[in-house]
């Protein structure tokens, strides 16, 4: 019998292990080459449905399937060592039923070889998150603003406002209790993520809901100002890609209209030439 591939990859349970130290860095990714990126500086790498609106253009995530999310996630997984490996469960492949959603979340896991998934929803989702739980997926929850649910909860507002903080509290509770090793939680006021954070024996990964959660994500086109649709007030742009990226088009245009691309050095001559210590075949 041959050994398995050592793998020094973190795991759920490293992951939950890390409550209240270090904080957890979390981006998303959905190519091979920006997973190797990400990878060299990430504990967690999300393959997040957000792949549909950045990559496919989609006006939200509802459309995003599961081919879609295998397509990525296989991408993905060649380019992680190190960073836990998370795929998100697309609209409508898990809500139905926790048999439904182990069926799907099976089908990720075998098809992707990621470590654990993500799904949305706080207390309705929790039989489900319980169910997987105990079948050996490890799932990590996202409750707050859960953009699958933008129809009905009227738009991508801030969520656990005022009285519906205890909404906010109850969804992560449930989650924690049915066995998440993790717990998104996005567009929440600071307060109530510190609350929460401080209550909850796993980790807390923020977006848009402040420092005092146990962690950070982030999307990647957002954070390197490749995805300009819209730009939420929790995103940083550490990066201007999309404007880097236009600029050096708008170069390679004019230079092709004009003659100079190809220069002389993107040119081959009819006799090879051979640099100092090449050997031409
Ligand atoms: O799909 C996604 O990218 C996400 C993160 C924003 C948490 O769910």
């Amino acid at each position: 019998m041959s050994a398995a591939r050592e793998t020094k990859a973190l795991t759920p349970f490293e992951i939950a292990a890390r409550k209240g130290k270090t904080p957890l860095v979390c981006l998303t990714a959905y190519t091979t080459p920006v997973a190797r990126l990400v990878d060299a500086h990430a504990d967690i790498v999300l393959v997040g449905d957000s792949v549909g609106m950045v990559l496919h253009g989609l006006p939200s995530t509802l459309g995003v399937t599961m081919e879609m999310m295998i397509l990525h996630g296989k991408a993905v997984r060649r380019g992680l060592d190190r960073a836990l490996m998370v795929v998100d469960m697309p609209f409508g492949s898990y809500e139905e039923s926790p048999k439904q959603a182990f069926r799907n979340a099976a089908r990720l896991m075998a098809e992707t070889n990621c470590a654990a998934v993500k799904l949305e929803g706080g207390e309705p989702m929790a039989e489900t998150i319980r169910f997987l739980a105990a079948r050996g997926i490890p799932v990590m929850a996202h409750i707050g603003l859960t953009p699958q649910a933008v129809n009905a909860l009227g738009g991508y507002r801030i969520q656990g406002r005022g009285a519906d903080a205890e909404r906010i509290r109850s969804d992560s509770r449930a989650v924690a209790d049915a066995g998440a090793f993790a717990v998104v939680m996005e567009k929440v006021p600071e307060d109530l993520a510190r609350r929460l954070t401080g209550e909850l024996a796993v980790p807390t990964i923020g977006i848009g809901a402040s420092p005092a959660c146990d962690g950070q994500i982030l999307v990647i086109d957002d954070m390197l100002g490749l995805f300009g649709d819209f730009r939420p007030k929790f995103v940083k742009r550490y990066a201007e890609l999309g404007a880097a990226a236009s600029a050096a088009i708008a170069t390679y245009a004019q230079e092709v209209r004009e003659r100079r691309f190809p220069a002389s050095e993107h040119v081959f001559g009819d006799a090879p030439k051979a640099l100092p210590g090449e050997i031409i075949a």
